[in-house]
């Protein structure tokens, strides 16, 4: 069932919530699944910057955007995504992925970090735009542990409701610790809660 798949999942929230020709960044390239979806979405009009500190991930996306004709839409950066505001300004972008973890197919010593992730997921932040999106795709267990993702929920948990929408989605029935998906999208203005007369 390919609803089953988180990837499948958060394209297609995405797909619905995002506008078309605008600028997208993948914080996680890995083999290029999530450049891609943006390269798509991006057309000729729209820009996307994809992160990865391998050259691997970089070569395995090249390649891949290449093969769908839509290499000229994407940045392809080697650098940690904890420095992509050296990239781009705040308030740019209208869409960010986050798919932690590390390259399948590729060394699992390499991997996102907890406190690396946490400061580039708060800079990612300040670069969405108002009303734009930031997807999180969280593992634990296994190689990975359980630190990055209750760091993650911890920090998310806090933002100011008037600010972000937080949404937290499960696997409910599933065992093994299924990947979490978390959709955060940033507020349009943030809107000072005034009491009316007599309340
Ligand atoms: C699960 S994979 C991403 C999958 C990818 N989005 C795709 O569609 O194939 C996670 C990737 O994050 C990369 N990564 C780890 N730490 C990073 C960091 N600090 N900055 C950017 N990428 C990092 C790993 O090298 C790995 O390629």
């Amino acid at each position: 069932m390919k609803y089953s798949q988180v990837t499948y999942w958060y394209h297609e929230i995405i797909r619905s919530q995002v506008p078309e020709g605008g600028i997208y960044i993948d914080a996680t390239m890995g083999n290029g699944n999530d450049t891609l979806l943006f390269c798509k979405m991006a057309g000729k009009i729209g820009r996307v910057y994809a992160f990865d500190i391998q050259e691997k991930a970089l070569e395995k996306t090249k390649e891949l955007l290449a093969a769908h004709g839509v290499s000229d839409s994407a940045r392809l950066i080697l650098d940690s995504h904890e420095y992509m505001d050296r990239y781009i300004g705040e308030n740019t972008a209208d869409a960010i992925i986050f798919n932690f973890g590390y390259l399948p197919g590729g060394s699992h010593e390499i991997a996102t970090a907890p406190d690396t992730s946490i400061i580039a997921v708060s800079k990612a932040l300040k670069i969405l735009k108002p009303g734009a999106l930031l997807c999180l795709c969280i593992y634990s267990g296994g190689d990975t542990g359980f630190e990055e993702k209750e760091k993650l929920l911890a920090y998310i948990k806090e933002l100011p409701p008037r600010e972000y929408t937080v949404i937290v989605n499960q696997y409910y029935n599933r065992r093994n610790n299924p990947p979490l998906p978390v959709f955060i999208f940033k507020e349009q203005e943030s809107t000072e809660w005034k009491p009316i007369a007599n309340e």
